[in-house]
């Protein structure tokens, strides 16, 4: 049994029933009174994957790089409710004060990709590496990763990175140490490494969990290595995808998110964060078309928005996050309802230890961005 089973047991022991009886009406109308009733005491971020039926309540909506700035300057709400995944509320809970608290509506909202590097395996991993390199690696993660794994960042002179701000982290990174270790996500680090020009000849990846590289060259010439994780929604883009629309639909436009594949990037038109993919599709004339390469319920918002544009999932076969998709309105209604009651439920803290040095490598990454 993995730790996402007991979760989910301890999930299902903890909504009760009555939840599910209550139609969507009765649940939208108790959410909208409890958040009037707390007002400036509870404050609502959501993440852009988040379902239409939760994030129609947040208080601020934006994708990882502006949710953790948002958190970072909060006033004074007493109670923040998460509309994201664990890291994202861990995140919250070290970037605010002592005195607010963060919840995660259903504790089950994990992420697969930040599962794919824990720390034992990283403090093994960077050890080797320290053997072959020596003192000339700087660690940077993604910000989807657990604390820990930003703590270990943190302690090691390193920072944190997202969609966002991660070119302009790795240029950082470079002035720092002649090596760069990137957590958790292959892919992205592939991607923006080889935009900065570095090759792929100079990128090693290393395999946790048989603790190898995987790597053909002279170790002296690894400039990048990449930890062998990936996000299991943007690994469902495939080449297939862009050769099909490019045969069938040829105006239209491609945009990816840089969690995809370095050969699905490489064949799009575009590629960028949550917000360059909003940002560019709002920016666009009306009529153009677009396919998009990101999670379904972001696509399907999108298209929502523009009438005026025709837009589509790059993967006609798309579905959402499944661990995003955890944060509905049952159990958002519960966990407010049980605030109301003066009860707090899946709260989510980081020990003081870990904090410590994970704030380091956010501070690092919100100082410049
Ligand atoms: P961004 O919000 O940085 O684009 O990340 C996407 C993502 O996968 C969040 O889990
Ligand atoms: Fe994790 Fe990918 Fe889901 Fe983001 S979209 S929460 S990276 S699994």
């Amino acid at each position: 049994m993995d730790v996402l089973d007991i979760l989910e047991i301890e999930s299902e022991v903890s909504l009760p029933k009555r939840y599910s009886e209550l139609s969507v009406q009765e649940m939208e109308a108790r959410v909208r009174e409890i958040k009037e009733k707390f007002g400036d005491r509870l404050f609502i971020p959501g993440h852009h994957y988040q379902k239409d039926e939760v994030i129609q309540f947040s208080d601020a909506r934006g994708d990882s790089l502006q949710l953790a700035q948002i958190c970072a300057k909060l006033p004074e709400a007493e109670f923040i409710v998460f509309c994201g995944v664990h890291f994202m509320a861990e995140t919250a809970d070290m970037l605010t004060g002592p005195n607010q608290k963060v919840i995660l509506p259903d504790m089950r909202a994990g992420c697969s990709m930040a599962d794919m590097a824990d720390i034992n395996q990283t403090e093994k991993g960077w050890e080797k590496m320290q053997e072959i390199w020596g003192d000339t690696i700087l660690p940077l993660t993604y910000v989807n990763s657990t604390a820990a794994i930003k703590g270990f960042v943190g302690k090691n002179g390193g920072a944190c990175v997202t969609s966002g701000n991660v070119k302009n982290m790795l240029k950082w990174a470079f002035t720092q140490k002649e090596r760069i270790l990137f957590l958790p996500d292959q892919h992205l680090g592939r991607n923006t490494a080889y935009d900065l020009g570095i090759p792929l000849e100079q990128m090693a990846v290393y395999a946790p969990l048989t603790q190898t590289f995987e790597y053909e060259g002279e170790w002296e010439d690894v400039k990048v290595i990449l930890w062998k994780g990936h996000c299991s929604v943007h690994e469902k883009f495939n080449v297939q995808h862009i050769e099909n629309l490019r045969k069938t639909l040829p105006d239209m436009n491609i945009i990816v998110h840089p969690e995809c594949t370095y050969d699905v990037v490489q064949a799009s038109d575009y590629n960028g964060s949550t917000n360059f993919i909003i940002k560019t599709i709002e920016a666009a004339p009306a009529g153009s078309k677009w396919a998009i390469g990101t999670e379904m319920n972001l696509v399907n918002r999108i298209a929502d928005e523009h009438p005026d544009k025709e837009i589509v999932s790059l993967n006609p076969f798309m579905c959402p996050c499944l661990t995003m998709n955890r944060i509905d309105l049952p159990h958002l209604l519960w966990s407010l309802e049980k605030l109301e009651e003066g009860e707090v439920v899946n709260q989510i803290t980081v020990s003081e230890e870990i904090t410590k040095y994970a704030v380091l490598s956010l501070e690092r990454m919100l100082e410049r961005s």
